[in-house]
């Protein structure tokens, strides 16, 4: 019930109510909610307020607008753990979630100083540059520009990239994958990550750059990934590095 007398601004209480909905599982996971119209009436209150409510439950990424099909309740977001190494691929099928990856370009390019610098190439050295969509059950989460030496995998083609890259390296050079280095910052969607992620340009996107080792510290991949905010999450396990070297009180 909303009340109108209350000093609980309307718009709040409607956002109270629609996260009760969800919570006690009236509406579940991926499901529409009620339209703005129907809550209007079933409340009595103005149009302006349900969407505000709306949107703010959308700008926290519990609700999501799909155009011209109305609100869902969201999926939640991607766990990702930061512990290990892992790709995409493998990511969403622990999560149970059905990976997809459309490529947007495969070319061979000269490597720029930074490309070079983290895949350990002389600067104008041949390097793949592929740019791809990544989603999960068919909803975008990540795009990512990645780099590969083209000396590594002379044979790299562009259907090799619709699968996982991980898998092609690995079968490719008969080494694992053992070890990354990752940097991770919050940051806005630019025009094509936007664009690819349907999201608005300028909404939190989480950028992380990984460069990835096999044995003998041989850089084999350079990817600068951009995680749409509102479906990713990242989770740490930490160590306590100064553990044991405290002075119990007496
Ligand atoms: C993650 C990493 C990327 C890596 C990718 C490989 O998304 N952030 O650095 O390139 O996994 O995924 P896949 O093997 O599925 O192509």
């Amino acid at each position: 019930m909303v009340k109108k007398d209350s000093p609980v601004p309307i718009y709040f209480q409607v956002e109270e109510i629609i996260k009760e909905s969800i919570d006690s599982g009236k509406w579940k996971k991926g499901e529409a909610i009620p339209s703005e119209r129907q809550f209007c009436e079933q409340y009595s209150i103005s149009r302006m307020t349900v969407r505000q409510a709306i949107t703010n439950l959308v700008n926290e990424g519990i609700l999501e607008r799909k155009r011209g099909k109305g609100t869902f309740v969201s999926a939640g977001k991607v766990l990702q753990d930061l512990t290990g190494i892992t790709s995409f691929t493998e990511q969403m099928k622990e999560l149970g979630k059905s990976p997809e990856t459309k490529v947007q370009s495969f070319e061979e390019i000269s490597a720029s100083k930074q490309a070079a610098k983290e895949l350990g190439l002389i600067q104008g050295e041949a390097m793949y540059k592929i740019k791809r969509t990544r989603l999960a059950d068919g909803d975008p989460v990540a795009y990512e520009t990645t780099y590969l030496p083209c000396r590594l995998f002379p044979d790299l083609a562009k259907i090799h990239a619709e699968g996982s890259i991980y898998d092609y390296i690995e079968r490719q050079s008969g080494m694992p994958i053992l070890y990354g280095r990752q940097e991770i910052e919050a940051s806005e969607a630019g025009k094509k990550a936007a664009e690819a992620l349907k999201i608005h340009e300028g909404a939190p996107v989480l950028k992380i750059q990984r460069t990835s080792y096999t044995e003998g510290d041989l850089a084999v991949e350079y990817t600068k990934t951009v995680y749409r905010g509102d479906r990713y999450k990242y989770v740490m396990e930490l160590e306590r590095k100064t553990s044991g070297s405290f002075q119990p009180f007496t």
